[in-house]
């Protein structure tokens, strides 16, 4: 298949950005996204050109890295689908396929494709642990949880950290990523020592950092690569009221 891709160019943080337009013929439709941006990039190499910068590590859609937006959604067409699992095969020959980096102001931009994810790093520093010893794997069964609970929990767990709800949202809000880590520690026995304490440091590092608040409007959910429900959102803003009202923890 033949494609045209317009990708946004930009040489640093401080430089300003560009579409580019690149012609990109002979793309298999059973290659991932990446493996033809990988063609891509090989060919401009042998035109002596930069490469376009983007990041990337499982491949799997397991580690997150991979965020771009494609066409105007983050992770492009396929729901429930990182940019690393999406196939050429969603698209059709003769197709204009637009990628552009996360736009946030929490996120900026290093190089093309590539942004700046240390604000997740540091939300999470802020709270989204548990430091008490829960002993090894061995131990897990000692502590019985309800089927249900741990369900939950496991869900709420599968969130990536990819930012693409930061970036489907029009408030840059990253409530639906540190919704997704108090959920999946609050609801479980090994959480509740720092319950209230976590919740409050992880949305003041949020807001320490730029990012929005939620207006429920559900773009995050809709691009969340990971079926992280906005449920999460309410479940937090419960734990973040509760925490508030009660003394705070130390
Ligand atoms: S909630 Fe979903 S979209 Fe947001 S960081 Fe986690 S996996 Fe990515
Ligand atoms: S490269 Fe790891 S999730 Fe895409």
């Amino acid at each position: 298949m033949k494609i045209t891709l317009r990708v946004w160019r930009q040489k640093d943080a401080k430089s300003e950005g560009r579409f580019v337009t690149y012609e990109a013929p002979d793309i298999n439709e059973e290659m991932s996204f990446l493996e033809m941006l990988d063609v891509v990039n090989e060919r401009l190499l042998e035109k002596g050109e930069e490469p376009i910068a983007f990041d990337h590590d499982c491949r799997e859609g397991i580690c997150g890295t991979c965020g771009v937006v494609i066409n105007g959604r983050a992770h492009g067409p396929r729901s429930r689908t990182t940019a690393c699992q999406l196939h050429m095969r969603s698209f059709k020959d003769g197709d204009t396929i637009v990628i552009e980096p996360w736009r946030a102001n929490a996120f900026p931009v290093i190089k093309d494709l590539v942004v700046d994810r240390g604000a997740f790093d540091r939300i999470i520093q802020a709270g989204g642990y548990t430091s008490i010893n829960v002993g090894g794997a061995q131990d897990a069964n000692g502590i019985l949880i309800p089927k249900p609970t741990v369900e939950q929990a496991m869900d709420s767990a599968a969130c990536i950290g990819c930012g693409a709800c930061v970036a489907a949202c029009k408030n840059a809000s990253a409530h639906l990523f540190m919704s997704a880590k108090i959920s999946h520690l609050a609801l479980l026995p090994q959480g509740q020592l720092e319950r209230r304490r976590r919740v409050v440091a992880m949305i003041e590092q949020a807001d320490a950092e730029g990012f929005g608040s939620c207006s429920n409007e559900g773009e995050c959910e809709a691009v969340c690569p990971k079926d992280i429900p906005i449920s999460n959102i309410a479940r937090m803003t419960r734990e973040y009221v509760k925490a508030t009202l009660w003394a705070p923890q130390k």
